[in-house]
């Protein structure tokens, strides 16, 4: 894993940008996997700019999101398909009817599941990958866990993740208490990852995933065994590793 240092989460979210605008120039019909949480939103912020300013153009691009509170309907305030509205899709010149959003009123999560991954799969697979990582060390909603689940699959997700979300609902009762979340086989399959860390409470999930074993109860570990992945990272987030 190649791991690039920011100084700042300005820093990382220029640099996370960069990588990803150089992606969509020299691809431009590339499938990007995306990620919602407050991670990326300088890195969409940024984007924004290089369409609007800078004739990066999204037109041909398609997208597929990693994960969607399970029983919130598109239009709720927190669901995921309104993050991805508000904070990027909305702002560039990408076509609505190539951005994927799994269906979090999907009345059979196992089918839907099989139907997300195949959809995938006919697009080509995903060019680029965008992660973060929850301070357990769960990528998309992939919680710690007695082993990985491949498929995109409906996830309970830990007390952990309910207490860190939280902030965004008026209440912890009010975070859905499950996803469906895209699984380790589509994450794993995707040609490049980009995954991003900042913040000091997020330093001990990314040593585990740096310098860790490979373990389903840190699922950020299973990035050691893909062989193109980025991790760009503020200096609070590498705080907890060995320098170099
Ligand atoms: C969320 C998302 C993840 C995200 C993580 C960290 O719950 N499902 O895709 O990477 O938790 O979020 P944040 O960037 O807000 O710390």
């Amino acid at each position: 894993m190649l791991v690039i240092r920011a100084k700042n989460y300005e820093e990382l979210s220029r640099k996370a940008a960069k990588y990803i605008a150089n992606q969509v120039e020299l691809k431009p019909n590339s499938v990007l996997g995306l990620a919602t949480g407050s991670t990326p939103v300088g890195t969409y912020k940024e984007l924004i700019r290089y369409c609007q300013e800078e004739g990066l153009s999204f037109r041909k691009i398609r997208t597929v999101n990693l994960d969607e509170y399970y029983g919130l309907r598109p239009d709720h305030e927190q669901s995921y398909r309104h993050f991805m509205d508000h904070n990027l899709f909305d702002h560039i010149d990408i076509l609505k009817e190539n951005t994927h959003v799994p269906d979090g009123l999907t009345q059979d999560p196992c089918a839907f599941g099989e139907a997300y991954d195949e959809m995938i799969s006919v697009l080509g697979g995903i060019d680029l990958q965008l992660l973060g990582i929850g301070s357990n060390g769960h990528i998309a909603f992939n919680e710690p866990n007695q082993h990985f689940v491949a498929p995109t699959h409906l996830v309970k997700l830990s007390q952990n993740t309910l207490e860190d979300n939280a902030r965004f609902f008026d209440s912890i009762d009010e975070v859905p208490p499950q996803a469906i979340t895209m699984g380790m086989r589509s994450i794993m399959r995707a040609k490049r990852i980009l995954i991003l860390a900042s913040g000091v409470n997020k330093a001990e999930a990314v040593k585990g995933m740096l310098e860790g074993e490979i373990d389903p109860m840190l699922p950020a570990s299973i990035l050691q065994l893909h062989p193109d992945v980025v991790l760009i990272a503020d200096n609070e987030a590498l705080s907890l590793c060995t320098p170099e």
